[in-house]
């Protein structure tokens, strides 16, 4: 950042531009990239699967408790002629998480593609809510894509390029209604500040950009207290459909974003609006 008019004369060459293909539509090819997402036996998780699978791209699925991806992840691969591995890593353990980057990077040789994505949510009001609700919902959320974007970053920085995709949520820029959930909110946008802060600090290996959804019908969408309120501020008037996210993550994973660091991207119906 220039200061006076004199600094910003000092000439600064631009760096070359890549070699993004002519044609959107490939573009939008990930044939043999290389992308991880951790929550990816179901909801936002699994549509992202879907979408890099329909793209070319071969797979990294993290799952904790849920093994599906096990499954799921060997029908995409006969689907789609690709490669797709099951990792079971639970994001609040450092180790784990270094360790399962290390075989990710081992099984494929490469990584291209890292979305931090698992997420959990007790929502509740500071007062009713314990020091050891506060410290999971902490642990998952911020330390988990701390410890993704961490060691995701050490690959990205040795092979000299990479990708990180943080699924944030509206909740980091609104206070949601009608529930109380100070902690999920405070998290979320925890989250946001790190990725932009990284896109700052990779600029010379990596993108980092931040997806926001609003509310979509998964495990985590909208509970019964909140789901009239949700039809109400969505300007489309519902919860999204996951399938109506893949393209967004597609676009950010992809070469057709290649000018597009540290952006935070509400996907959210509009409920953010008024
Ligand atoms: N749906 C919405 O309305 C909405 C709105 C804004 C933001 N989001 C965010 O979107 C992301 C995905 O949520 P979703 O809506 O798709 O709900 P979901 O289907 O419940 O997905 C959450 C995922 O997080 C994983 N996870 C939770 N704790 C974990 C841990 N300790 N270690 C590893 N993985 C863990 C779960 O894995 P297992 O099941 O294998 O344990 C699950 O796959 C979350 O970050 C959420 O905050 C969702």
């Amino acid at each position: 950042m220039s200061m006076s008019i004199e600094e910003c004369a000092t000439p600064r060459p631009p760096k070359p531009t890549p070699p993004t293909p002519e044609n959107v539509f490939d573009q939008l090819s990930m044939k043999d990239r290389v992308v991880c997402i951790t929550g990816a036996s179901d909801g936002i998780g699994w549509a992202v699967a879907e979408a890099m699978a329909e793209a070319g791209a071969n797979l990294a699925l993290w799952y904790n408790t849920n093994d599906a991806a096990k499954s799921k992840g060997a029908q995409l691969a006969s689907k789609h002629g690709i490669t797709v591995k099951a990792y079971q890593v639970e994001v609040s353990d450092p180790s784990r998480v270094q360790q399962a980057v290390g075989e990710v990077a081992k099984d494929f040789g490469r990584l291209d593609v890292f979305v931090a994505n698992a997420g959990m949510a007790i929502s509740k009001p500071i007062l009713e809510q314990t020091v050891d609700e506060y410290r999971k919902q902490m642990s998952v959320n911020v330390d988990g894509v701390f410890f993704c974007a961490k060691y995701a970053g050490e690959v990205f920085k040795q092979q000299g390029r990479g990708n990180l995709i943080i699924t944030s949520s509206m909740s980091a820029h609104i206070v949601n209604v009608p529930v109380d959930q100070p902690v999920y909110n405070a998290t979320k946008a925890a989250v946001t500040h790190l990725g932009k802060s990284l896109a700052r600090e990779w600029r010379d290996f990596a993108r980092v950009n931040i997806v926001s959804p609003g509310f979509f019908q998964t495990k985590m969408g909208a509970s019964p207290l909140c789901e009239n309120e949700g039809h109400r501020m969505a300007v489309l008037g519902r919860q999204g459909h996951v399938r109506e996210i893949k393209g967004l993550y597609l676009y950010l994973a992809s070469d057709a974003s290649s000018f597009q660091t540290g952006s935070d991207v509400l996907i959210d119906g509009g409920y953010t609006l008024p």
